[in-house]
C-alpha cells in the first residue's frame, strides 16, 4: 500500500462483530476470560486494548518498523526509550532539543544514574568524537525543536554501526513525520514521537509513540509499557488514528503555507534571521532535502531587537495563537526560551531569547501573512 493509504488502512479493519468501518472505542478496563488465563488476546487494558492494537500497527506500518507502542505522551514515550538503559550508561544528545526532553535527561535521569552529553548533531564529526566507551545511545531531533537544524541520520546511523560498541540510534521524529522523513529506512533504531503533534493534528490529545524493527528491543518495551503504565486510553488512540487519517493532505498544506510565510519573513526589518529547513538561507538546506521530501509545517526566526520584540511580537497576532505545542490544524506562535524551553535556562542549549516558533497552520496563506505583517507593523510603532 501507498503511504496515504496506509494512513487510512493500516491496522483498522472493519470491526468483525458490527461491520463498523471506523475503529471501535473499546471503553473497556478488563476482558472477560473463557477460563483462568483463556482470554482473546486482551486481559486487562494497561496490557492491551484493541483500540491501541490499531493505532500501534497502524504506526508501524506508516514509519516501515515492525511494532509501534503508544504511550500516554511524547515524554512518556521517550522515558521509555532511556530506559532501556542501565545505570552508568552515556547518551549522546543533540545540543537543540525539545526543553521537556531535556529536563527529563537532567532532572529526572541524570539522579538515576545516566549520564548525558550534548554536542551538535549537525556535524557527523561531533557525534564521532563525542561517543565514549560507556555511550549506550545517542538521541536526535531533526528537524530540531525549536532551531530546526537538520542532522544526517544516514551518515550518524553509518558511524554508529561502524563503532565499537554500537549505541541505538533513537530519533525523534515529532516535527517531520514519516510523511516527510523516514529515520528507520535512514539507519536509526527507535523513532519517537509526540503524537500530540502532527499524527493527531487537531490540538485534542496528548500521546506519544515508539516504532522499531528489533523485536527483542520490542519486547522490552512492550514490557516497559506495562509495568510502568504510562499507556494512552482507547479515546486518545482513536483520535490519534483519526488524525493520521488526514496527515498527508494536511503536511502538504503546512509545509507549502510554511513556505510562503518563511519567505515573506525573510528580509523583513525587524527580523535578523528566518529559519525553515528547505529554504536557500538554512544552513542544513542539502541534507534537508536529502531526507526529507517537503520542508514541514514549522518556521523559526529571530527578532532583531531580542526578547522584548520578541514578546511583543507574539502578542501582537491575531490568527497565529499564542500557545505552546504544535502541529494542529490552527496557526499557533511561542516564544521558546519563555514557554517550552524555559527548563533549558541558563544551560549550555539554552535557547536564544529573541526566538520566535510558528507552527503554520492550514488558514489561508494570505491571512496568514497578513496577520504576520500587521503584527510586525505594530511592533515597529
Ligand atoms: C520534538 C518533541 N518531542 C517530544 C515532545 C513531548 O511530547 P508530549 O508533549 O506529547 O509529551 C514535544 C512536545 O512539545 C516535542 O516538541
Amino acid at each position: 500500500m501507498k503511504f496515504e493509504t496506509e494512513c487510512i488502512h493500516a491496522g483498522q479493519e472493519p470491526d468483525p462483530t458490527t461491520g463498523a468501518v471506523m475503529t471501535p472505542i473499546y471503553q473497556t478496563a478488563t476482558y472477560v476470560q473463557q477460563g483462568v488465563g483463556k482470554h482473546r488476546g486482551y486481559e486487562y487494558s494497561r496490557t492491551g486494548n484493541p483500540t491501541r492494537t490499531a493505532l500501534e500497527a497502524c504506526l508501524a506500518s506508516l514509519e516501515n518498523g515492525a511494532y509501534g507502542l503508544a504511550f500516554s505522551s511524547g515524554m512518556a514515550a521517550t522515558d521509555a526509550v532511556l530506559r532501556l538503559l542501565r545505570p552508568g550508561d552515556h547518551v549522546l544528545s543533540g545540543n537543540d532539543i525539545y526543553g521537556g526532553t531535556y529536563r527529563l535527561f537532567e532532572q529526572v535521569l541524570r539522579p538515576y544514574g545516566l549520564d548525558f552529553t550534548y554536542v551538535d548533531t549537525c556535524d557527523p564529526e561531533q557525534v564521532r568524537d563525542g561517543l565514549r566507551e560507556n555511550t549506550r545511545m545517542v538521541w536526535l531531533e531533526t528537524p530540531t525543536n525549536p532551531v530546526l537544524n537538520i542532522s544526517d541520520v544516514g551518515s550518524i546511523a553509518n558511524l554508529l554501526r561502524s563503532s565499537e560498541n554500537r549505541p541505538l540510534l533513537a530519533v525523534d521524529n515529532t516535527f517531520a513525520t514519516p510523511y516527510l522523513q523516514k529515520p528507520l529506512d535512514l539507519g536509526a533504531d527507535l523513532v519517537v514521537h509526540s503524537t500530540t503533534k502532527f499524527l493527531g493534528g487537531h490540538s485534542d490529545v496528548v500521546g506519544g509513540a515508539v516504532i522499531g524493527k528489533d523485536m527483542a528491543l520490542r519486547d522490552r518495551l512492550a514490557f516497559l509499557q506495562n509495568a510502568v503504565g504510562a499507556v494512552p486510553g482507547p479515546m486518545d488512540c482513536f483520535l490519534v488514528l483519526r488524525g493520521i487519517k488526514t496527515l498527508p493532505v494536511r503536511m502538504d498544506r503546512h509545509s507549502e503555507n510554511a513556505a510562503v510565510v518563511a519567505d515573506f519573513l525573510t528580509g523583513q526589518t525587524f527580523i535578523e534571521k528566518v529559519i525553515y529547513p528547505f529554504h536557500q538561507s538554512h544552513p542544513q538546506m542539502e541534507t534537508a532535502r536529502k531526507q526529507m521530501s517537503q520542508g514541514g509545517g514549522m518556521v523559526s526566526f529571530i527578532m532583531r531587537d531580542g526578547v522584548e520584540a520578541a514578546r511583543r511580537f507574539a502578542e501582537c497576532t491575531r490568527i497565529f495563537s499564542l500557545a505552546e505545542s504544535l502541529g494542529g490544524v490552527e496557526s499557533l506562535i511561542e516564544v521558546p526560551a519563555a514557554m517550552t524551553h524555559l527548563s533549558t535556562a541558563s544551560s549550555p542549549i539554552a535557547v536564544n531569547p529573541g526566538l520566535v516558533r510558528l507552527s503554520v497552520g492550514l488558514e489561508h496563506v494570505d491571512d496568514l501573512v497578513e496577520d504576520l505583517a500587521r503584527a510586525l507593523g505594530e511592533v515597529g510603532n
